[in-house]
């Protein structure tokens, strides 16, 4: 499929199963792949705007608990919150774990810098904001969390891949179908807090 086909097949199917988003399908591939969205558990999702992976995330967790934070204001979705906060200013840091008050299963990260053209910088950013997300961790998950980031793959994959297996005790790399194939975009999966 060339890249303007794959646009047009994600965005109609968003809009006709009522995602705000395409990437509502890469939480839904990634969860097929790990299965981590279960009853009654706690989850952040950090690069929450427009929303796609909250309404994922909030029709496969029943009586659980939902906090999605973006820079972007975010329409509400019912059984859920938002912060309206950047996520690499330490005091978001303290709202989040103000606002769960105990250990979380989950912590999602889609986040991405704007784009400003030079693709190896837009990675930089990127790979930063996973670096951070994967330092937050060791302060929030319970010992047998799950931790599901963005990144790209460029200069900084070797940094976040040796964080990553200090962090934790499992790591995978994952690209949904539903990610471009021309872009640099992957996933990492962890799990299993190192002690
Ligand atoms: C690809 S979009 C996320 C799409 C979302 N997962 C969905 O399903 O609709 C990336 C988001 O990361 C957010 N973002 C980037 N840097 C951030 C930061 N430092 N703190 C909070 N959000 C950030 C952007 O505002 C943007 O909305």
């Amino acid at each position: 499929m060339d890249n303007k086909s794959y646009q047009d097949h994600f965005f109609k199917k968003a809009k006709i199963e009522g995602f705000r988003s395409r990437s509502a399908f890469k939480l839904i591939e990634l969860n097929n792949k790990f299965k981590f969205l279960k009853k009654g558990i706690k989850l952040l999702d950090l690069g929450s705007y427009p929303g796609g992976w909250i309404q994922v995330a909030s029709q496969k967790i029943k009586n659980g608990k939902i906090l999605g934070v973006d820079k972007k204001k975010i329409e509400r979705i019912k059984g859920t919150e938002f912060f309206t906060c950047d996520f690499h200013e330490e005091k978001s840091k303290k709202l989040i774990l103000n606002y769960f008050k105990s250990r979380i299963n989950v912590i999602l990260s889609d986040m991405a810098s704007n784009t400003t053209g030079n693709k190896n910088l837009d990675a930089i950013r990127t790979n930063q904001l996973c670096l951070d997300v994967l330092n937050f961790s060791k302060y929030i998950l319970i010992s047998e969390g799950v931790l599901i980031s963005k990144l790209f793959m460029g200069q900084d994959f070797e940094e976040i891949k040796i964080l990553a297996k200090k962090n934790f005790k499992k790591i995978n790399f994952f690209k949904p179908n539903s990610s471009r194939d021309e872009s640099r975009e992957t996933y990492i999966h962890c799990s299993g807090l190192s002690t």
